[in-house]
């Protein structure tokens, strides 16, 4: 085994925004110290930008189509009310997320119901009007009955599939447990006939949980054949919905990623030292000397990533007419429906937490306790790779040596504070430039999509990160409780910055 000394940065991607909150040390350390450790930071505004990224993309080729948020990436109301302010939709996945944009002031017309439905979330959408993007034909069932038993208005619905009839391309897509099968189609038709005044039929819809453009590709080409077919069969559905899934670039440098899974390989091989661990090998291993499996980790630098990918993914040939899916989509006068989570949060937050201690271990590596726990910024679970930031003491150190102390830079593994092995924030370990010390803080860069609030729980009676909303106002950037942010309040009209603000309002 040789030892290689040359470390190993992933270092960030950030917006500007981002580099600028970041380097507030003293208004940070302020927040943590009042608000407690974890900490969550959302910048709002920052999702209208996104969202007009989305826009252009569709505009750019002249096709019609809505834009609706994946709720479920993240329960910050902030971002909600920031795009209830906006004309963009929203996709919810559960009653209580229906509650919370209805209260946080999206209309039903602008409401998407996907996932899985209780019987409850099912009747407060029916009734006050929402669309349904149902998930098979018992659901379209359970929906009529729950509609004419409460002799509702018609409901507008998206039938979800998850797999479509091969389109004579051999690209396998992984097996989902949502959506129908072609071979639901029949069933389907049945009971749309039989409920005619009760369901709409308004289109089409799927939502494939990979990276994979031939996938998606072929989902995209599946739905226009399964759109056809009902129209054949006497409806007149307008929309195809392509779900989410179109990804963040986590990283700045290319060049360190492939530094990173090289060296990973090279670790499992014996080749180096190890990175991460106790050699977990995220889904590859040594096989007497051979590296077999698949790496599951995030591919966290992705230079084609959210409103890129999209037209990417728009001005890729169908496999069997080798013309624009976009340009199919368009001729066919179908409206497309997004459902964005991930990519309409890029750099729409991120999350602190304080360091506790920095300590060796027996084995001779060094270990940083931070009070925060895996569940709380759920890197790990999500497999996305990325250096924290250290925001060190206001007045001690700014990265710089400075009086007696001198940090230099070092590596460490990061480790929760649940009395549980498990609990590594980071299995990999993690080169700084300048080692972080206790009383500094960790900053986890562009955490909102996913990794703040999906998996945070009270385990140990430790505290879920509380929310800090903060925006930009003519005179600065302010900040506030996230439950307490309206942003047309927060930023009252005439101090409203326009860089956010180059879109249609509602
Ligand atoms: C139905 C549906 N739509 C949209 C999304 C959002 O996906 P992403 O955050 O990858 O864009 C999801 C995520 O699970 C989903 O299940």
């Amino acid at each position: 085994m040789t030892t290689a000394t040359a470390p190993l940065h992933l270092t960030a991607a950030l917006s500007d925004d981002s580099t600028v909150l970041l380097a507030e040390r003293s208004l940070l350390h302020d927040l943590v110290s009042a608000l407690g450790s974890p900490l969550n930071i959302i910048v709002p505004q920052r999702i209208r930008e996104n969202l007009a990224g989305f826009q252009r993309v569709l505009a750019d080729r002249h096709i019609t189509g809505q834009v609706y948020y994946a709720h479920k990436a993240n329960r910050s109301s902030a971002l909600v009310r920031e795009l209830a302010a906006t004309n963009a939709r929203i996709d919810v996945a559960s009653l209580a997320e229906l509650q919370h944009v209805l209260g946080c002031g999206f209309r039903p017309d602008r409401i998407m119901a996907t996932g899985p439905k209780t019987p409850e979330m099912l009747w407060l959408g029916a009734t006050v009007g929402i669309t349904i993007n149902v998930d098979g034909v018992d659901e379209l069932e359970t929906l009529a009955r729950t509609v004419s038993a409460a002799d509702l208005p018609p409901v507008r619905v998206l039938v979800r599939f998850g797999e479509f009839p091969a389109l004579g391309t051999t690209v396998l897509s992984k097996r989902s447990r949502f959506g129908c099968t072609p071979a639901d189609i029949d069933p389907i038709v049945a009971v749309l006939d039989k409920h005619r005044g009760t369901l709409e039929l308004h289109g089409v819809a799927f939502h494939l949980d990979t990276v994979g453009a031939a996938e998606k590709t072929r989902a995209i080409e599946g739905s226009l054949g399964v759109l056809g077919e009902f129209a054949r069969r006497g409806f007149s559905p307008t929309v195809i919905d392509i779900g989410g899934g179109f990804g963040v670039n986590y990283l700045a440098h290319a060049q360190e990623w492939e530094n990173f899974t090289t060296a990973l390989g090279a670790a499992l091989l014996g080749r180096r030292d190890h990175i991460t661990w106790q050699g977990a090998g995220y889904g590859l291993r040594n096989d007497g000397g051979r590296l077999r499996g698949t790496l599951g980790l995030y591919p966290a630098y992705r230079p084609v990533a959210g409103p890129s990918y999209l037209a990417d993914l728009l001005d890729s040939p169908a496999a069997a007419t080798r013309r624009p899916l976009g340009t199919m989509i368009l001729e066919s006068m179908y409206d497309l429906y997004i459902e964005p989570g991930r990519a309409l949060l890029d750099q729409c937050g991120f999350a602190l937490a304080r360091v506790l201690e920095v300590r060796a271990t027996a084995g001779g590596e060094t270990l940083i306790r931070l009070d925060m726990n895996a569940r709380d910024v759920s890197l790990e679970e999500h497999g996305v790779q990325l250096d924290p930031v250290v925001v060190a003491a206001p007045g001690e150190r700014s990265g710089a040596p400075r009086g007696e102390y001198s940090p230099g830079p070092g590596s460490g593994y990061l480790i929760g504070n649940l009395c549980l092995e498990s609990d590594l924030i980071s299995r990999r370990r993690i080169d700084f430039r300048v080692m972080p010390t206790p009383g500094d803080l960790l900053a986890f860069p562009n955490t909102a999509g996913y990794f703040m609030d999906f998996s945070a729980d009270h385990a140990l009676a430790q505290p879920i990160a509380a929310k800090v909303a903060m925006y930009r106002r003519s005179d600065g950037w302010a900040w506030t409780l996230d439950e307490q942010y309206w942003p047309t309040v927060s930023r009252p009209a005439g101090d409203i910055d326009s860089r956010y603000d180059d879109h249609e309002e509602r």
